[in-house]
């Protein structure tokens, strides 16, 4: 006899990037993190938090953060609706959208995070093959036409994106939700926010792990039409976004200069990585993400990940159909990325 339920013993748990346990001699890029430190002003709001709110409950709703990320998208404070990582958002859906009866759908390969969830409620999942080129399936996900279909754009491990249009086509053919997860659209050429504002069945999900450099505060939001958020209220923990986080995290979105100069050095160390690996005979795909999936020269992904890793350089490889000749790269500092390159040079000699 089992203590839990059938379909939660079957499953397998969500296995995250590895984290060493120091950092000493190690260039991590295995976990899409940002290698610059997070805003001045938000490290300001963290020295200057205001202890005596520890002892009390916070704000369910966390209007604090609400309102700045409602005055970032020019959106109606009931429009936010915040999250302890944008991972809680995701759980939150499936538990209102997906179940016996109403399937999850979502790209293969993508952010397998969609899975676990759709399992966890015991909803059919529907795994779309992207193409030979890893681009998104939106007309095989239309035609799945699940109750709802998760969309990572950019996409990971992939870095694929697809356009506000295009998506916007696949809100229009879906009956049920589209969530469109905008993790990494902070180094993206577009976004598709606005969507949210014109369609009554999509959810865009923001995080502040990657270009806010803020994945340890544990911070992201969903934004869409305040009926759907309704919905969502009802699913979430009930505090699930603490004062600490909500104040720093507003602090954050607060300062678009120091976002934008990050998210441009990443973006240059990007197109920089892209040229100097195509150059040494690995096949890039176009990113729109802090990370670039690469194939990697002879075509043995794992060989890879392990001749880097014993020069020092972690990176992250998916033991899995279609990505066994591949690496997924995030982007990080230029001597990071030198480190990489280096390591690159010394193992193909
Ligand atoms: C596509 C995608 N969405 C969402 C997340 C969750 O991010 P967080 O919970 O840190 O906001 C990740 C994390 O790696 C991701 O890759």
């Amino acid at each position: 006899m089992s203590f839990f339920k059938k379909h939660i013993e079957a499953m397998d748990a969500y296995v995250p990037g590895e984290q060493p346990v120091t950092l000493a001699g190690v260039v991590k890029l295995n976990q899409n993190e940002n290698p610059y430190p997070p805003s001045p002003k938000a490290l300001a709001a963290l020295r200057e938090f205001d202890e005596a709110s520890l002892r009390l409950y916070p704000d369910p709703m966390v209007a604090r953060f609400r309102r700045a990320a409602a005055e970032l998208l020019g959106v109606g404070e009931d429009w936010i609706l915040p999250g302890d990582g944008s991972d809680d958002l995701i759980i939150m859906i499936a538990r209102a959208a997906a179940g016996p009866g109403r399937a999850a759908a979502y790209p293969y390969p993508t952010f397998p995070f969609y899975f676990t969830q759709g399992q966890i409620e015991n909803a059919r999942c529907l795994r779309v093959p992207c193409p030979e080129d890893f681009s998104l399936p939106l007309e095989a996900l239309a035609k799945a036409d699940a109750a709802v279909t998760f969309v990572a754009s950019p996409n990971s491990p992939t870095g694929a994106t697809a356009t506000p249009d295009r998506l916007e086509w696949l809100a229009g053919k879906l009956k049920g939700l589209l969530v469109i997860d905008e993790a990494y659209v902070d180094f993206a050429d577009q976004h598709a926010a606005a969507l949210a504002t014109r369609r009554d069945n999509v959810i865009v999900l923001r995080s502040l792990s990657k270009g806010y450099s803020l994945a340890g505060l544990r911070l992201g939001f969903g934004l869409a039409p305040p009926r759907l958020m309704e919905g969502l209220v009802k699913t979430k923990a009930i505090y699930n976004v603490g004062p600490l986080p909500a104040a720093v995290g507003a602090a954050a979105l607060a300062d678009q200069e120091y976002h934008s100069r990050c998210v441009e050095l990443i973006r240059a160390q990007r197109q920089r990585l892209e040229r100097e690996l195509a150059a040494r005979g690995f096949r890039v795909y176009p990113s729109g993400g802090n990370f670039l999936m690469v194939t990697v020269p002879g075509g043995d992904g794992r060989a890879a990940f392990e001749a880097l890793k014993a020069r020092g350089v972690l990176v992250r490889y998916f033991n899995e159909d279609r990505l066994r000749d591949t690496l997924r790269i995030t982007v990080g500092s230029q001597p990071e990325n030198d480190a990489l390159l280096a390591a690159i040079d010394a193992w193909r000699g």
